[in-house]
Order: C-alpha cells, then sequence, then structure tokens
C-alpha cells in the first residue's frame, strides 16, 4: 500500500472510499517483480461521466481557414489587406498582358469593401490574362472529385467566357477545368463545378480565373469548395472530419479559447456578424493569433459540426475580457450589452422559431433549435489583472442566463465566491513528459463538492508540430487520472486541437493533429485519446497498484516572474511513478476495460487479482501502442508510425500476470461476470 505517502486529505478521502488507493509519487521505491494490481469488480466509485471525452476549438493555426472548414480559396472576399490582393497573383499566357488591382470604387456589398479589378489589355488566340490563388498552402486536388466554385463578378467591355481551372503550380497542367460562358456588366453569382480526372492526390496547385479577350472584369467573392463532410453547404473537409468522428467525441468546446476573447472587444468572436450568406460575412482579424479569419466557420457552421459528429455543443460566451487590455468592461451598465448578446446568442441556439434569434436561425436555414447544456463565461480569466475582476464579470453573466435559462449549467473559468458555478474549467499547459505524469495522480485526493470539473485545455508539451511518443504516454498517464476520476472531472478536453503543419501555418506548438492541404494526420497522443475514449466502461471500479517502479525527477524552478528577480529555490527532487492505471466496466456486458501505461525502457510483468467477479473469461483483447524511442513521432509521411494493435489474448482470468511491453499504453478488455 502506499499510503506512506500520502497526505491527510487523501487518507480522508481513501477512508471514505472516494478515492483510489494508487501508485502516487513518491510512495514505493523501485523493486524487482511484478507490479500487483488488484481491481474490485463488486463495488464501483462512481459512473464514469457520460460526457468525459470531448474537443475543444479554436481559430488557432489555421485550424479552419487552412484546416477543418473546407474553402479552398485564401483572401475569398479581398479583405485580408486593404492595399493589395494578398495571396492573389497575375497570370500572363501566351503573348497576353494585363494588370489586377484592388478596386473599392466597386464592391459586392458593404462588407466587402473592395473588389479585383482583372484588367485584359491584349489577348489573342491562345493567350489569356488571369488571377491565381494560392489556397492555403496550396490548392488539393484528389482523383474523379467535383470541386464546386462560386463567383460574384461583372464585366465592362467583356462578354465572356471566363475560364476556372485547378492548375498545378509546378507543371501548369490544368488539373479541372469549366467555363462561364457570359459575364453580364452587373454583379451576379455564377455556380460551376470542376471535376478532376485520374490525378494523383496534390496540394500542389492554385486556382485560376482567367479570360481570353480584352476588357475589364471586376471579381466580387471568389469561393471553390472541395466535397464536404455530409454533404453540408458550406461544410467540412471531410479527412479531419473522419478523424475526430472515430475518436466519439461527447462535446465541442468552442469558440475558444482566446480566439473568444480577442486583443480587444471588437476583434472578439463576435458571433452576430458570423451568421448568414458567406458572401455577406465580413470576417475579422484574428489578433489573439496573429491572422485573418473569414468567420466561414460562423456559430451556425459550429453547430453544424456538433449535429454532424453527435456531439453536445459546450458554448463559451464573451465575458467583456480581452488579452490586451485587462478587463475592458467593469460589471454594471458597461457589461450588460455582452450579457445581452450572450443571451440572445443562448436564444439562436435553443430558442424556437417564436423567439427572436431562433427565427434567426430558422432562416438561416436551421429551423430545428440545438440542445445546450453547459454555457462557459469567458475563457481563463484569471489572467484579469484587476483584482476580483471575474468575480464582478461573473456574477452578471450568471445571474441573467440563471434567470433566463435555469436548466443551463454554467461553468466558471477561475474561481469565483459569491455564486456557485456548476463547474471550473482548468487548464493544464507548458508540462514536460515527466512534469504531466508527476500530476498524473493529483484529482485522486481532490476534495469532492458540488461543483464539477472541466479540465477544458491540457497537454504535455514535447514535440512539433505534434507532439511525439513521449508526450503520448504522459497523455496516456494523465488519461488514466481524467477517467478514474471522472466522478469528479465531468469533461475533459485536449488543446490545441488541429495544426496546419506547412511551414509558417501555426502559432502552437504541440497539437494533436496535423495537415496540409492534401492529407492528415494523428499524432500519437491523437491515438492514445481515441484508445481511452472509445473504449472504457460506465463504471469506475475500484484499482490499487503495489510494487510500482519509479523514477527520479527534477523539478523546474518555478519562475518568480519580472525581469532581475531571484529564481524561487530549486524543490527537491521526487520519485515519480512510471507506470499508471485505471480500471473500468461496462455495466451492460460486464466488459472491464483496465488500461496500462508504462513510461519505462523494459518490459513489465504486471499481476492482476480481480475480486468480486464470479467469472472472468481467459480469452480477452488488448488494444496497444508502443514505440521502440519516446522521441518517435507520426507525420504528413509516415502518418501511423505509433498507433493502435489490437490482439486477442489468452491466459486471462481473475488472477493472472500479463507482461507490457517498454514505452506502451495497453487497454486490456476481461469479459467478466
Ligand atoms: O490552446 C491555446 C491557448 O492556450 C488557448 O487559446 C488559451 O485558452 C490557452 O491559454
Amino acid at each position: 500500500m502506499l499510503s506512506t505517502a500520502l497526505s491527510g486529505t487523501a487518507r480522508k478521502y481513501l477512508a471514505a472510499g472516494l478515492c483510489l488507493v494508487f501508485g502516487a509519487a513518491g510512495a514505493l521505491a523501485q523493486s524487482a517483480g511484478p507490479v500487483n494490481v488488484e481491481i474490485t469488480a463488486d463495488k464501483t466509485i462512481a459512473p464514469v461521466s457520460p460526457q468525459l471525452y470531448g474537443l475543444m476549438t479554436e481559430e488557432i493555426n489555421h485550424s479552419y481557414d487552412g484546416g477543418l472548414y473546407g474553402e479552398l480559396v485564401r483572401n475569398r472576399n479581398f479583405k485580408e489587406d486593404a492595399a493589395q490582393p494578398v495571396y492573389w497573383d497575375l497570370v500572363q499566357e501566351g503573348g497576353a498582358s494585363g494588370a489586377i488591382a484592388l478596386d473599392s470604387s466597386m464592391h459586392l456589398n458593404d462588407a466587402i469593401p473592395a473588389s479585383l479589378k482583372l484588367t485584359v489589355t491584349s489577348a489573342s488566340g491562345r493567350g489569356a490574362v488571369g488571377v491565381a490563388n494560392e489556397g492555403f498552402w496550396g490548392i488539393p486536388a484528389k482523383a474523379d472529385t467535383k470541386y464546386q466554385a462560386t463567383i460574384y463578378a461583372k464585366a465592362d467591355g467583356f462578354q465572356g467566357p471566363l475560364t476556372v481551372a485547378i492548375v498545378n503550380k509546378d507543371t501548369g497542367t490544368v488539373v479541372a477545368t469549366a467555363q462561364i460562358p457570359k459575364i453580364g456588366s452587373s454583379w451576379q453569382k455564377y455556380e460551376v463545378t470542376l471535376t478532376t480526372g485520374k490525378t494523383v492526390p496534390s496540394g500542389a496547385n492554385r486556382f485560376v480565373i482567367s479570360a481570353s479577350r480584352p476588357g475589364t472584369i471586376w471579381l466580387g467573392f471568389v469561393s471553390l469548395f472541395p466535397p464536404t463532410y455530409a454533404n453540408r453547404a458550406n461544410g467540412n473537409r471531410e479527412d479531419l472530419m473522419q478523424l475526430l468522428a472515430d475518436m466519439k467525441p461527447a462535446f465541442l468546446r468552442f469558440p475558444g479559447g482566446n480566439y473568444l476573447e480577442g486583443n480587444s472587444a471588437p476583434t472578439r468572436f463576435n458571433w452576430k456578424t458570423t451568421l448568414g450568406d458567406i458572401s455577406q460575412r465580413p470576417g475579422h482579424m484574428d489578433d489573439a493569433w496573429r491572422y485573418w479569419s473569414s468567420d466561414g466557420m460562423g456559430l451556425l457552421e459550429f453547430l453544424e459540426w456538433c449535429e454532424d459528429l453527435h456531439m453536445q455543443p459546450l458554448l463559451a460566451v464573451y465575458a467583456g475580457y480581452s488579452l490586451r487590455n485587462g478587463a475592458n468592461f467593469a460589471p454594471g451598465p458597461d457589461l450588460q450589452p455582452y450579457v445581452d448578446e450572450a443571451l440572445d446568442e443562448i436564444e439562436y441556439v435553443t430558442g424556437d422559431a417564436s423567439t427572436k434569434w431562433g427565427a434567426e436561425r430558422a432562416k438561416d436555414g436551421h429551423p430545428a433549435p440545438f440542445s445546450l447544456e453547459y454555457v462557459e463565461v469567458g475563457n481563463e480569466d484569471e489572467f484579469d489583472p484587476k483584482k476580483g475582476g471575474y468575480e464582478g464579470r461573473f456574477d452578471q453573466f450568471f445571474d441573467a442566463i440563471r434567470a433566463k435559462y435555469p436548466q443551463l449549467k454554467i461553468i466558471a473559468t477561475a474561481p469565483v465566491t459569491l455564486r456557485e458555478a456548476d463547474v471550473i474549467d482548468e487548464h493544464f499547459y507548458r508540462r514536460s513528459a515527466d512534469e504531466m505524469e508527476a500530476h498524473a495522480n493529483d484529482y485522486d485526493t481532490r476534495r469532492r463538492g458540488t461543483q464539477k470539473v472541466f479540465v477544458g485545455e491540457w497537454a504535455t508539451r514535447v514535440g512539433q508540430p505534434t507532439p511525439n511518443w513521449d508526450a503520448g504516454m504522459a497523455d496516456a498517464a494523465w488519461l488514466t487520472a481524467l477517467e478514474r476520476n471522472s466522478d469528479l472531472i465531468v469533461m475533459a478536453s485536449y488543446a490545441p486541437l488541429f495544426v496546419n503543419v506547412s511551414p509558417g501555418a501555426a502559432q502552437w506548438q504541440t497539437d494533436m493533429i496535423g495537415y496540409d492541404a492534401n492529407s492528415s494526420y494523428g499524432s500519437p497522443t491523437y491515438y492514445v485519446q481515441r484508445m481511452f475514449s472509445t473504449n472504457h466502461g460506465d463504471e469506475i471500479l475500484p484499482i490499487s497498484a503495489h510494487n510500482v517502479p519509479s523514477k527520479e525527477w527534477d523539478p523546474p524552478s518555478p519562475d518568480r516572474g519580472g525581469r532581475g528577480a531571484r529564481p524561487l529555490r530549486q524543490p527537491m527532487t521526487q520519485d515519480i511513478p512510471t507506470m499508471f492505471f485505471d480500471a473500468t466496466r461496462d455495466s451492460k456486458t460486464g466488459t472491464i476495460y483496465v488500461k496500462i501505461v508504462n513510461t519505462a525502457d523494459k518490459e513489465q510483468p504486471v499481476h492482476i487479482a480481480i475480486s468480486g467477479a464470479s467469472s472472468v473469461d481467459s480469452q480477452g483483447k488488448t488494444i496497444t501502442m508502443s514505440s521502440s524511442s519516446p522521441s518517435d513521432t507520426n507525420s504528413i509521411t509516415d502518418p501511423t508510425k505509433i498507433a493502435p494493435v489490437s490482439a486477442n489474448v489468452s491466459g486471462l482470468g481473475s488472477d493472472f500476470t500479463k507482461s507490457v511491453p517498454p514505452y506502451s499504453v495497453t487497454v486490456l478488455e476481461l469479459e467478466a461476470k
């Protein structure tokens, strides 16, 4: 037993039977022989939270524009730079000549202040002048695939045709093409389909719009979509949605993160300007992550993303605090417009068509209300430099939301004392693998009250752009703790979710899923999370581990902060376990899921004794991830170097010994009655 190393609080919870006896850091000296694991099958600690495993998302690392959101054209409304048509180039072929420029005297609508003017000065025979869009680090083209182009255009001295094409940027080969036969003299929407043939999938393409006769053409808005998941109009990239669907996530926390807050209120996620026809959406500068957001992924698209993957939305509302200006809005009348904005937003999500904002949603194409259980007030408001700044703001939001929507659970992002938030959102970052493992058992001894915990952002930050296997194992250790404590931790989500791995696209090191224009992959952490979220029961079983090997760890010196400040005293070396466990059971089938993480470089025998089950089959199943080096990783070119392997195993029962490989994460499935 490890009670020698447990604090008074820990002992109290153990005595109350609320916490598992487990291999806590520093508790056990390393010794030879098997680790002894005892599982009690006729007692349950608590139900596993049905919403434990979910997703957190925001516009960072080109998560949507250049990521999940299907749009392939970059700067489709020419707003990313007021002076230049950035990401658009002039194309002149076959001796033809012309020019391109932004034209603020001719614009499609009030949301878009300028159009892209293409002047064809001379063109004859096979000559052509056009504009080429480079997309988000390339335009993808797959074999036998249809791409939908939508172009708002008008012309002077030119009647058509306009040629649209996906063209290989290295060879000039036309991969797919279509024509708009006639262009009128006033703004019109033109839609054409480009179909590829037997091409080799590639992201090395441009999207080209060209003319072979002299005249002037104005482009007001240009869009190109690949096939989308579930054929959604304005929908999402299929491969990335499939990676997410395979995780079976229970919820989606959106729209941030820092992206929710922006650097100041005008650059917050202003949901009202993300609705309706995409050609009417102004977009905004995502100054939290320093690039333009088209807002094609608007409030309704987030909700439809939830609908497509059967996730419940976890809506974070702007709470009057942005990143660069502290608590911009003091509680009281200055804050009230943002409280009203949040109430309107909840109405847009949940109201029926008889409500003002429910009717807007119906007008936007989704008459049925969405169900909503959780609303989060702000993001990481402990960074509000005004002492008590969040407390006042939270109370005002809490009172208004509770009064109008008493059924909603309200999540606070920092501790509050005057109102009882249903849930508190806790974030864990900047941790090495050792540090994550050192903290993996912290929640075992956390006091249980009525307030639940949402671990809304967490990650072992090792490996870039995506975590390596060292991080994957530490993340698995952390997940055993979340699952074991899911009476307290009702939801958890890793962050960031996505990264475009093209040069210059990322702002954050260590992100779960990587991609470029053409392909995508899950990191080792992605597969670990998928293993956990798709292989667990609905009841937490008591589990204790004895003779757990440990290693020494020197915690980093805490930073006192500030220039010239003396660092705080170096903390003492700690022993941390190299193995982590948890057990859950499916109450309907009797299957017991035992998770075993071995971060050491040696194979480890584990003796497992199960009491309280009338029988445990000798046949079962393992799902294992392992690699020969913690620095191994997955990538675009080697997407599944580290991935789960399933096997049927025998020799199991209510008392058996099973060896787990070095550097491994194992799910053991036991059929018990
Ligand atoms: O996940 C990246 C950022 O980390 C989030 O935007 C923010 O909430 C946290 O500080």
